[in-house]
C-alpha cells in the first residue's frame, strides 16, 4: 500500500478510534502484552461490545500473568462464562502457567516463534501481541483485514481456499506491517473493517482508502470477499511429459491454462479418468506417428490461487529425436536440466514421477 494511503489511514484512526478498555488514550503508547493477549483472544469470535465488560472484570481479578497462573480453572471459567469457546479460557490458563514457569518475570515472549508454540496463540494473536504491545513490524490477519484486502484488490477468493490464497492475503498484511507504525496500521484496519468496511452496506464515503479501493471504484463491494460456495474451483487436468529419444522434454509457452508468461509442461483441462491413449491436445505439438508409447505415470494435487487441481501425468515417449521447434513457443529441454528449467512446483511435481520409473 502506498505511503500516502497509509498516512490517510492513520489520520482516520486518530480521529475515529473508539475508546476501549484495552486501548490507551495515547494510541502510540506500547501496551501491556498481557492485556493485548487477553483482549485479542476474547475478541476472536466475539463482538467488541460484549468483550468490553468481560475484559474489565477479568483484568480487575487477574491483573497479570502471575495472578492468573495461580487461579483455578473453575474460577477462570467463571470469568469467561458467556463468551463461549471455553477452550480459549483453558488455553489462556495453560499458557499463563507455562510463561510463569519458563520466564523470569512472567512476561510473554517477544518473538513469533516462541509465541506460536504456546497453547491458544496462533498467527493472529502472535501478530497482535508483537505489533500492538512490542511495536514490532509484525502482521496480523483477521476477518476484517481479509474483507478489506479482498475489496481493495478485488480478490475473488478466500484465504481458506488454498495455501497460495492464504499467502496472498498474508503478503498484503505483511506489506502494511512493514513500517515503524505497524501497530497502528494493524489496529486501524481492524477498526476500519468493523466500523466502515462492514460486511453489509459499507460506508465507502467515509473510508480513507476509497480512492485505492478497486471494489468501491467499480461499485462492486457486495461481491467481495466472495461467499464460500461459489469460489471453490476444482479443476482436473492432464500434464504432458513428452520425451524424445535423445532425452529432451517438451516445454511450451503460452496457450496454457496456467502460467501464461513462462515455459511450462503442456497441460489442459480434462475429465477425471480420461481414457488412455494420445490426447488430441498433444497433437498440437507432436506428430502422432512419432509416438512410441503413452503411459499414465501418476497423479498429483496442486493449488494455484483459487484452483484446487488434480492432475494426471501422461508420459509420452517419441520414437525419434526432438524435432526442430516450429515456433518460439516451443523448446526442448535436456532431461538433466529439466529440474532447473521448470521452476514451478506444478511442473516439478509432474517431473518427479519421471524419476520413479
Ligand atoms: N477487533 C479485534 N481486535 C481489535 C482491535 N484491537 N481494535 C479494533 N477492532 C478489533
Amino acid at each position: 500500500m502506498e505511503t500516502g494511503l497509509l498516512k490517510l489511514l492513520r489520520e482516520w484512526f486518530r480521529k475515529n478510534a473508539v475508546a476501549l478498555p484495552w486501548r490507551p488514550a495515547d494510541l502510540d503508547a506500547p501496551r501491556d502484552p498481557y492485556a493485548v493477549w487477553i483482549s485479542e483472544t476474547m475478541l476472536q469470535q466475539t463482538q467488541v461490545s460484549m468483550v468490553r465488560d468481560y475484559f474489565t472484570r477479568w483484568m480487575k481479578r487477574f491483573p497479570d500473568i502471575e495472578t492468573l497462573a495461580k487461579a483455578s480453572e473453575e474460577e477462570v471459567f467463571r470469568y469467561w462464562q458467556g463468551l463461549g469457546y471455553y477452550s480459549r479460557a483453558r488455553n489462556i490458563l495453560k499458557t499463563a502457567k507455562i510463561v510463569r514457569d519458563d520466564t523470569r518475570e512472567a512476561t510473554l515472549p517477544n518473538s513469533r516463534k516462541e509465541l506460536e508454540v504456546l497453547p491458544g496463540i496462533g498467527a493472529y494473536t502472535a501478530g497482535a501481541i508483537l505489533s500492538l504491545a512490542y511495536h514490532q513490524r509484525e502482521a496480523i490477519l483477521d476477518g476484517n483485514l481479509v474483507r478489506i484486502f479482498s475489496r481493495l484488490h478485488t480478490l475473488d477468493f478466500l484465504p481458506t481456499e488454498s495455501r497460495n490464497a492464504l499467502k496472498t492475503y498474508w503478503d498484503y498484511a505483511r506489506e502494511i506491517a512493514d513500517s515503524a507504525k505497524a501497530y497502528m496500521h494493524n489496529e486501524a484496519l481492524m477498526e476500519l473493517g468493523r466500523t466502515v468496511c462492514k460486511v453489509k452496506n459499507p460506508y465507502c464515503d467515509s473510508c480513507p482508502l476509497r480512492k485505492a479501493c478497486k471494489a468501491a471504484l467499480e461499485n462492486r463491494t457486495a461481491e467481495f470477499p466472495p461467499s464460500k460456495r461459489h469460489t471453490q474451483k476444482d479443476w482436473h487436468g492432464t500434464v504432458l511429459v513428452i520425451e524424445s529419444v535423445d532425452h529432451k522434454i517438451l516445454a511450451v509457452h503460452g496457450g496454457q491454462r496456467f502460467f501464461k508468461n513462462q515455459f511450462t509442461l503442456p497441460h489442459f483441462e480434462s475429465p477425471r479418468n480420461a481414457t488412455a491413449g494420445l490426447p488430441a491436445q498433444a497433437e498440437r505439438y507432436i506428430d502422432a506417428d512419432k509416438v512410441k508409447s503413452v503411459e499414465n505415470i501418476g497423479k498429483f494435487r496442486h493449488s494455484i490461487t483459487i484452483h484446487k487441481m488434480e492432475c494426471d501425468v501422461l508420459y509420452i515417449r517419441l520414437n525419434g529425436k526432438a524435432p526442430a521447434p516450429t515456433s518460439s513457443d516451443i523448446k526442448w529441454i535436456r532431461r538433466g536440466q529439466a529440474q532447473d528449467f521448470f521452476a514451478s512446483s506444478f511442473c516439478l511435481k509432474a517431473l518427479d514421477f519421471l524419476e520413479k520409473i
